[in-house]
């Protein structure tokens, strides 16, 4: 596909003269705890069942970490498995990004504590927070430093320990979320154009939608805020869900324009795995086929930030995407923020 495809599309950034400079995806890599926690698991834990939640979400089951394991954890096992597959070593990682929000701790920042613990002691590291949508966030911001060759290699990390604030008597989103990390090494790869470009969007008008109250400035840990569970994520979930359509199709469809591409050009679309009637409403809008669509929820549930990043992995670990092959993702997330992003593979 790759020789044949190479002509039909417009590369947005070539305008910049990045002398056939890209910013590309040599290796991806994904981690999910162990521990599954099924519907049926969930039933018992508040006034739900296995029927309302697969017909509403089409999630069957989600991973949750360990008591002892945390994001920089589940970042690092994701960052060793794509740096693998690029055949990079820790010595060589330039910078690493990690787009979370459930960080080990406010401060120091996640990506800190991967780089001590996958021993990239050259690398720089910082965090992203852009909810749900900090992957492509991520991507976007460490391709920057690829094409002005600032640096050679840079690591991208989405993951969330989202375990730590769900609220687990609150049905209304506990049933939606999971843990996990997805990871790609962004590197120039040459006679490739890579990550083609990147939409970013966002709504600060609407940051109640979806929203962590306790823990921030705002509203410091007390002994009243933990009793009002204000230190657990909120949704106004049939209000996001609206949204989410239509910002994810607008984003998806600015990314399709600027490359002059038709989503028939597609090989595969990764949306941000929300939730399965979210993604067939951007899916049917798109004009995308159902075999175009990579789905992987019902395992998973929403992983916010890591949750493109292991659909990628796993895409291209089901051989759904070869070199060439040009791939959508597509993400929506509290703030609100939304991105899309085509990448030639
Ligand atoms: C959360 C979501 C699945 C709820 O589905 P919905 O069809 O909108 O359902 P509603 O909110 O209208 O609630 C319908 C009823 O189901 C109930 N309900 C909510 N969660 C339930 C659960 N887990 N089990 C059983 N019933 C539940 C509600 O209380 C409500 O009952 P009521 O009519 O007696 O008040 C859906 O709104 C959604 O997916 N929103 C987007 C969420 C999201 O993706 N957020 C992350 C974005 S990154």
């Amino acid at each position: 596909m790759s020789a044949s495809s190479a002509k039909k599309f417009k590369n947005p950034r070539a305008q910049y003269n990045f002398q056939g400079r890209s910013s590309s995806i040599t290796g991806v890599g994904s981690y999910v705890p162990a521990k599954i926690l099924t519907n049926a698991d969930l039933e018992k834990m508040v006034e739900t069942t296995d029927e309302w939640i697969i017909e509403r979400t089409g999630i069957k089951e989600r991973r949750l970490a360990a008591g002892d394991e945390f994001t920089s954890d589940l970042a690092a096992r994701a960052a060793e498995r794509a740096m693998k597959m690029a055949g990079v070593t820790a010595a060589q990682l330039d910078l690493i990004i990690v787009a979370t929000i459930t960080p080990d701790m406010p401060f120091p920042n996640t990506a800190c504590l991967v780089q001590h613990k996958i021993g990239a002691r050259r690398a720089a590291a910082f965090d992203i927070e852009a909810a749900c949508s900090g992957f492509i966030h991520a991507l976007e911001v460490g391709q920057q430093f690829i094409m002005s060759r600032t640096y050679d290699t840079v690591l991208v990390i989405g993951a969330e320990k989202l375990s730590s604030i769900t609220d687990w008597k609150d049905r209304n989103t506990c049933v939606l979320f999971g843990d996990g990390a997805g990871a790609v090494v962004l590197q120039n790869r040459p006679n490739s154009h890579g990550l083609l470009t990147a939409v970013m969007g966002a709504d600060g008008g609407c940051a109640d939608l979806l929203f962590m109250p306790g823990g921030g400035s705002r509203c410091p840990a007390t002994f009243d805020s933990v009793g009002a569970r204000l230190h657990f994520l909120r949704m106004n979930g049939r209000e996001t869900y609206k949204r989410a359509v239509q910002a994810m199709c607008t984003a998806a469809e600015e990314a399709l324009r600027r490359c002059e591409l038709e989503i028939s050009q597609i090989k595969c679309v990764i949306p941000h795995q929300a939730n399965r009637r979210i993604i067939d409403a951007v899916g049917k809008r798109l004009g995308a086929k159902p075999e175009q669509m990579f789905l992987n929820l019902e395992r998973y549930g929403n992983t916010s930030a890591a949750s493109v990043a292991i659909a990628l992995d796993e895409a291209v670990a089901a051989g759904k995407i070869q070199r060439g092959d040009l791939v959508l993702l597509v993400v929506f997330g509290a703030g609100l923020t939304w991105g899309a992003a085509v990448i030639e593979w």
